[in-house]
């Protein structure tokens, strides 16, 4: 038996069905290139984004499908490999001195097939990117510390080499929006993709490079005593919780980390979940289960096991009869205007989001390894897979952080 499972404990019954039915969701939209779908059912995500597809690869490997995972990875590799003229396309644009062409640089998604799409989409997005590294590293490390593929060496590089390049830039933020500012929670996923870059290739300025976009974090986007939405917004951000965990850009007891989660409980909160931002009109700006488990995943590594509870339950109650978890709820009640407006363009929100199933996984197996194995009890998996651990650590010396 796995160590890890014997210290951990057992998933109450109903809910490791419901972990199970979410993977083989995941695993029933795997595009046979390998490539995750962001949502089966809505036009308009039937592509694989590199952020989705990254977390939901995560989740993949804490729920022990590590083939799959792999598959996803090796996907992405191929992909980048064929978008490498636009990043050397941007590279040189960057050294000559000229400014960003937004609509030719790197894809935020791609097709199932691993192609580049042409479409106005914003494309500038670092952050997925910098989570591709992540994830990947964090695959290695779950399929037993293997070394990084030669086969998957250019694709790494080269992606390195850009996130480095253009972490700091002003891009389109996770969400997709707002082009022209540095978002924080941005160079939180660019600096665990460059430490999780500098870990796989052992390149120390690699190491150094996401040590300043640490720097630049910790000193410019932390103001007024929590972390800003971005450079030119004083909102917060769901998103803003990955600083603590899982990008690990500042400790969980930073008292800016801890004001900005609790800026993000009381603002954000719409009937127990988690909305994006103040300003968020896209469906109504409804809460999401990506953002709730993230919260989620703050109170079980803070130990904050009832709060995490509630974060899952909350879930786990969106749900529908057939499995399906969707993107966001409760828009159309919040917003009724902008929800609809939402509708009329591009039909009802997404319904079942691989991302949504990918964060509950994360979260029910995180609280399945807090939980004290009880006496005489046998543990279980997921699919026969050790539940947990915790976000893997990224190797290498762990640098302190100077509060401002
Ligand atoms: C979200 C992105 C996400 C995409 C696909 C957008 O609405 O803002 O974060 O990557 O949908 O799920």
């Amino acid at each position: 038996m796995n160590e890890l499972v014997a210290e951990t404990g057992s998933v109450p019954d109903l809910r490791t069905t419901q972990v199970e039915r979410s993977v083989e969701r995941i695993l029933r939209d795997q595009h046979e290139s390998g490539a995750l779908v962001a949502s089966p059912d809505f036009t308009q995500y039937k592509f694989c984004w590199l952020r989705d597809g990254s977390f939901t690869a995560y989740a993949l490997d804490r729920a022990g499908e590590t083939e799959a995972a792999g598959r996803f990875h090796d996907w992405c590799a191929g992909s980048i490999d064929r978008a490498m003229p636009l990043m050397s396309a941007a590279l040189e644009r960057l050294s000559a001195g000229l400014p960003v062409e937004v609509q030719a640089m790197p894809p935020a998604r791609f097709s199932l097939e691993g192609a580049v799409v042409d479409d106005d989409w914003p494309n500038f997005q670092v952050d997925g990117y910098g989570t591709w590294l992540w994830s990947l590293h964090q695959h290695l490390q779950a399929a037993g510390g293997l070394a990084l593929p030669s086969g998957l060496v250019p694709a790494v590089k080269s992606t390195a080499t850009y996130v480095a390049a253009f972490g700091t830039s002003p891009c389109f933020d996770v969400w997709e929006e707002d082009g022209g500012s540095v978002h924080t929670a941005t160079l939180g996923c660019v600096y665990a993709g460059l430490r999780s870059a500098a870990a796989m290739l052992d390149d120390d300025a690699l190491a150094e490079q996401a040590e300043a976009v640490r720097a630049s974090v910790l000193g410019r986007a932390r103001r007024d005593g929590y972390f800003r939405k971005s450079d030119r917004s004083g909102d917060v951000d769901g998103a803003l919780l990955w600083l603590g965990v899982p990008f690990e850009v500042v400790p969980l007891n930073d008292p800016a980390f801890v004001e900005t989660v609790q800026r993000i409980s009381a603002e954000l909160d719409l009937d127990g979940g988690v909305r994006r931002n103040p300003a968020d009109t896209y469906y109504g700006g409804g809460a999401w289960p990506v953002l709730t488990a993230s919260l989620g995943w703050y109170y079980t590594s803070t130990d904050d096991l009832v709060a995490a509870e509630r974060c899952l339950s909350w879930i786990e109650a969106r749900f529908d009869d057939e499995g399906r978890l969707g993107e966001q709820f409760g828009g159309e009640g919040r917003d009724p205007h902008s929800y609809w407006e939402w509708v009329q363009r591009w039909g009802p929100p997404a319904a079942d989001l691989l991302w949504s199933h990918a964060m509950y996984i994360v979260l029910a197996t995180e609280l399945a390894a807090c939980r004290p194995l009880p006496v005489g009890a046998t543990p279980t998996s997921v699919h026969g897979a050790p539940l947990g651990p915790s976000h893997l650590p990224i190797s290498g010396p762990q640098p302190t952080i100077a509060n401002k």
